[in-house]
């Protein structure tokens, strides 16, 4: 299992009529953010809510969330990265990560509206921003080229990421206030 949506580029966005709004998260929304995350990483949902406690009170890091009225129902980060010798291919600067929609909500269009956020909130602090994805997960290459995004490379490996060189692909976006 890869924790990639189905790829269908011929489906249309869906309409809802529940209230969808995405803002910054506050503590008492991470344990939902966590249980999203751990479907896709696996690992301990406390140990990914302490981790992401942490990433609230860091000033080069946000943490979105997305709402159907008052329910939590996606996730998304973004943090500053600074080149280190070992990763010469991954740059200094702003990351989106961690982009995930509860399943039942996907395809309303929230994972765009996460990102578009993130790249507000990047855009007061960068005139770039950087992301990155495995080659072979469509739904989030789609999502991100529609809105800028355009490749860097594909030889590139970074701190912590399973993706092996060729397997996944940087890209960046220009950010504009
Ligand atoms: C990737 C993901 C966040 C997209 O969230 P979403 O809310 O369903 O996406 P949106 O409805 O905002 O889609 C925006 C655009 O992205 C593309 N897209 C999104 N999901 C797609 C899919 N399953 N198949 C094809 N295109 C897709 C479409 O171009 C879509 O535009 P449209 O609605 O006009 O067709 C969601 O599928 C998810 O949580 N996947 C699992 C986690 C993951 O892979 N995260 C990315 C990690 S880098």
């Amino acid at each position: 299992m890869n924790g990639f949506a189905p790829y269908d580029p011929d489906s249309t966005r869906r309409p809802t009529e529940s209230a969808i709004s995405v803002r910054p998260a506050v503590a008492a929304d991470l344990a939902v953010c966590a249980e999203l995350i751990v479907t896709r990483t696996g690992g301990s949902a406390e140990d990914r809510r302490e981790r992401l406690l942490t990433d609230l009170e860091q000033a080069d890091r946000y943490v979105a969330v997305a709402c159907a009225e008052s329910e939590v129902i996606g996730y998304g980060g973004v943090f500053h990265y600074e080149l280190t010798p070992e990763y010469p291919t991954a740059p200094t600067g702003y990351y989106l990560v961690g982009l995930i929609v509860a399943p039942t909500w996907r395809r309303y269009g929230i994972g765009e509206l996460l990102t578009l956020d993130r790249m507000r909130w990047t855009a007061e602090r960068a005139d770039e921003i950087h992301y990155f994805a495995n080659l072979a997960n469509n739904a989030t290459l789609d999502l991100h080229q529609r809105l800028g995004f355009t490749e860097v490379t594909r030889n590139f490996t970074f701190p912590n990421s399973p993706l092996k060189p060729g397997t996944g692909v940087l890209l960046k976006a220009p950010l504009s206030r």
